[in-house]
């Protein structure tokens, strides 16, 4: 990786944390122009650069070193540190949680089913987009069950029958009663983050993020 002189934060390019991530750095004093094709803002004051992309490529983008740092949800983050294989070797550090984003990853199970505690997932399927986090949460438990992983509209297994129930990200809960589930167990609760690796560059983009950690931890205090 060639070395660069300004700093590169990763955040989501559309989504729940796509606002209120871009209006934490505007509140840290930084401005961006935006490319055309909008992957890539480029800072006008401060030399500090975004690049807006999926938010599950985040963590693999900081542990490759083509971004510094990234604004992501715990829930990407842990799900990353426990599937990814073993080339992304950099060792990823939660440095601030931001306050936004809350959301949890619960099990849910169709309406009518009857629930009496995550044993009764006992050989059944749960479709999920996190199954390095359902599969550590089955096997800790001793549970023997399917893991049926899908990058999206999990919430419509159960009905399709490609799944006994789901593990998938909950906030306001609409989707899961859009879709007649019900919420059973919760495995994590999840909030945005700033993450970066575990050991700062030493060279302007150490400066840099300790810059931005200290106006952050500034707006989270007016926040609070
Ligand atoms: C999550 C999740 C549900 C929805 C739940 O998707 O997959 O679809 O949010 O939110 P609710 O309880 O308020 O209805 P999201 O769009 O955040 O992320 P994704 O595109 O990465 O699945
Ligand atoms: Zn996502
Ligand atoms: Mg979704």
């Amino acid at each position: 990786m060639r070395p660069r002189d300004r700093l590169r934060i990763a955040m989501q390019k559309s989504g729940r944390l796509t606002e209120p991530a871009q209006d934490l750095l505007m509140r840290c004093g930084l401005a961006f122009r935006q490319s055309r094709d909008k992957l890539f803002c480029f800072g006008e004051g401060e030399p500090v650069d975004l690049l807006l992309v999926r938010d599950d490529d985040i963590p693999g983008l900081i542990a490759q070193g083509v971004c510094d740092l990234g604004i992501v949800g715990r829930n990407v983050l842990n799900e990353y540190q426990l599937t990814a294989g073993r080339e992304d070797a950099v060792a990823l550090a939660e440095w601030r949680a931001l306050g936004f984003g809350r959301c949890r990853l619960s099990l849910a199970v169709p309406q009518e089913m009857d629930y009496a505690g995550p044993v009764c997932m006992a050989g059944k399927r749960i479709a999920t987009s996190y199954p390095g986090l359902l599969g550590r949460w089955l096997r800790e438990r001793g549970i023997d069950a399917g893991v049926v992983t899908l990058a999206g509209s999990v919430e419509i297994a159960p009905r399709l029958g490609t799944a006994d129930a789901i593990c998938d990200l909950v906030q306001s809960g609409g989707t899961l009663a859009a879709n007649q589930l019900r919420e059973t167990d919760v495995l994590l609760e999840s909030e945005a983050l700033l993450v970066g690796p575990q050991v700062l560059p030493a060279d302007e983009r150490g400066d840099l993020v300790g810059l931005l950690l200290k106006r952050i931890d500034g707006v989270i205090q007016v926040r609070e």
